[in-house]
């Protein structure tokens, strides 16, 4: 399978283009622009191998999208591409509006084109995934209940609410056009090559520079945690064997409020660094409580069954086991982490893209 991969220097799309190629016989055309949340870094180890290109493309530029399928001529589209972080959507929406939602309808219009020009039976083998979050059902105030394929959208953030019109235009574009289309809605994740913004990098991170440890609010904020690279294997699995039209949940089955993810961070920290930096007794003494995130969501759950029933995908790890390898990879990837501390990563471009 071909595979045209958006957003693939991201830190989920990176877990997927890393899973092709070192685990199938697929290949990937990787099309991303490089935002300051793309890193080449992150595919260092397969860039060089003969089922990998990469083309720096914006997805709003119909021209170079329509230029790619014509070249490359993929079998499937896996689109990741996205402005991804909550806090960043509150201060400037304007680049969520453009990539997730004008991003994502043209793309959606460059391969419907290039879809067309198929023979009925690869017009009918094709796939374009859609590779969306739970944050477009907003939230689960203190219930047990969880997240379905069919619970109502009810997006509360900038981002939560561009990724929910992506997900309407996908739709869409089966209902109307035939476009074999699959949604999947992710919990949040976490492992190597996280951007240190985002919360669990951010904390190992200052906790080991002996930095304040950022917690909004009481931290009673419940997320389900889901280990990336269980993710990159489920998305895998959708794009290959999903049904047409479907929307899958994934999730890890790991509820935790984010005071409890910090605490964990701490305590692995003082197992495996516990030479500590300059007048940190503790890792937990860094905590400190900042005021909370307007609008934000008070608990996220995922019915990840239909998935795990319709295609046998269930997570491998555990939240105890993947935060381990997470703090681990840290730890034995201080190169990775520097060069995106320090900006070095992305060359000249950070000033232009950022
Ligand atoms: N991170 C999570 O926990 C999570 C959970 C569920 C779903 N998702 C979804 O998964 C996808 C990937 O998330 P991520 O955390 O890897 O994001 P990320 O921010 O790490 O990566 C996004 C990638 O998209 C690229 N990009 C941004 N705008 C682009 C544009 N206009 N054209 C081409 N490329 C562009 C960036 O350069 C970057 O490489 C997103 O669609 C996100 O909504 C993320």
């Amino acid at each position: 399978m071909k595979i045209l991969i958006t957003g693939g220097a991201g830190f989920i799309g990176s877990a997927v283009v890393r899973h092709v190629i070192n685990n199938t016989k697929g290949s990937v055309i990787n099309v991303d622009k490089l935002t300051y949340a793309g890193n080449l870094e992150s595919l260092s180890d397969i860039e060089s191998d003969g089922r990998y290109s990469f083309e720096r493309v914006d997805i709003c530029d119909r021209v170079e999208l329509d230029r790619i399928f014509a070249e490359h001529q993929p079998d499937a589209v896996m689109h990741l591409a996205a402005e991804s972080h909550v806090d960043r959507s509150i201060d400037g929406p304007a680049a969520f509006i453009e990539t997730n939602i004008v991003g994502t309808y043209t793309l959606l219009e460059a391969t419907r084109s290039y879809w067309n020009t198929l023979s009925e039976t690869a017009k009918q083998a094709f796939r374009f995934h859609h590779i969306s979050t739970d944050e477009v059902y907003g939230d689960l105030e203190g219930t047990d209940d969880l997240f379905t394929e069919t619970t109502s959208y009810e997006p509360s953030s900038p981002y939560s609410a561009s990724k929910a019109s992506s997900d309407h235009l996908v739709r869409a574009w089966l209902r109307t056009y035939g476009l074999p289309t699959i949604v999947t809605n992710c919990s949040n994740n976490y492992g190597p090559y996280h951007f240190p913004e985002k919360l669990i990098p951010l904390m190992i991170l200052n906790a080991m520079s002996g930095k304040a440890l950022p917690v909004y609010g009481d931290g009673m904020q419940i997320r389900d945690w889901l280990f990336v690279e269980d993710h990159a294997r489920a998305l895998y699995k959708v794009v290959k064997e999903g049904e047409v039209g479907e929307t899958y949940n994934i999730g890890g089955h790991n509820e935790k409020a984010n005071i409890e993810v910090v605490k964990t961070i701490c305590s692995l920290l003082e197992e495996l660094e516990p030479t500590k930096p300059e007048g940190v007794a503790h890792y937990q003494d860094l905590i400190t409580y900042v005021t909370d995130r307007p609008g934000h969501d008070v608990r996220y759950a995922i019915d990840a069954s239909k998935i795990e029933r319709e295609l046998g995908w269930t997570p491998e790890e555990t939240f105890e086991s993947g935060i381990r390898k997470t703090v681990e990879w840290y730890l034995n990837n201080k190169e990775w982490w520097s060069r995106v501390l320090d900006g070095s990563y992305a060359g000249e471009r950070l000033g232009v893209n950022k």
